[in-house]
């Protein structure tokens, strides 16, 4: 498996052990206040980084500088948002939280741009390589 596959698969539980811990945490207290703390922790560092994980594993021939670029941005995005999301959620709409937590938002949006540009790279080289494939069977032979 690719190192990067390896890594979106080595951060996404620990995330994801956080998150339920925070789902048991909120369970236990009967206080919900941080229910989309623990949904986007969730949502983007297991789910999506194991998708990403899943993708770059199966597409070996995608680019490794855009799968790591991918990497970086999505995780740092989660290590700002999640705080300052929580922050937010317990203690209001304050500026010292809500920039940071704008910023995350933005970081995860060209995360998710830079996966896009993967995805398509594999797909219109697939795509060339098919053309090459098909010109070089319909092209008669120098024997002929
Ligand atoms: C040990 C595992 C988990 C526990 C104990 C747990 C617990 C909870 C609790 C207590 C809530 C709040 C419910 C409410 O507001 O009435 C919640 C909401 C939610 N959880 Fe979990 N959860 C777990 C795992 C997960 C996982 C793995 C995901 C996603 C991959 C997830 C996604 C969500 C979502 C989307 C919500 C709704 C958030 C909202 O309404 O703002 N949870 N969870």
């Amino acid at each position: 498996m690719p190192r990067v596959s390896l890594w979106f698969f080595a951060v996404a539980p620990l995330y994801v052990l956080v998150g339920m811990g925070l789902g048991i945490f909120m369970g236990a207290n009967n206080d919900f206040a941080l229910a989309p703390a623990h949904a986007h922790l969730n949502l983007l560092g297991w789910v999506t980084m194991a998708l990403y994980g899943t993708f770059y594993a199966l597409a070996r021939d995608a680019s490794k500088k855009l799968a790591w670029t991918v990497f970086a941005l999505a995780n740092t995005a989660v290590i700002i948002m999640i705080p300052s999301l929580s922050m937010v959620l317990k203690f209001g709409p304050q500026s010292a939280f809500i920039a940071p937590l704008v910023v995350s938002e933005f970081i995860t949006v060209a995360g998710m741009a830079c996966f896009a540009l993967s995805v398509w790279g594999v797909l219109l080289k697939a795509r060339r390589e098919d053309q090459q494939r098909s010109a070089m069977l319909a092209r008669p032979s120098a024997a002929e």
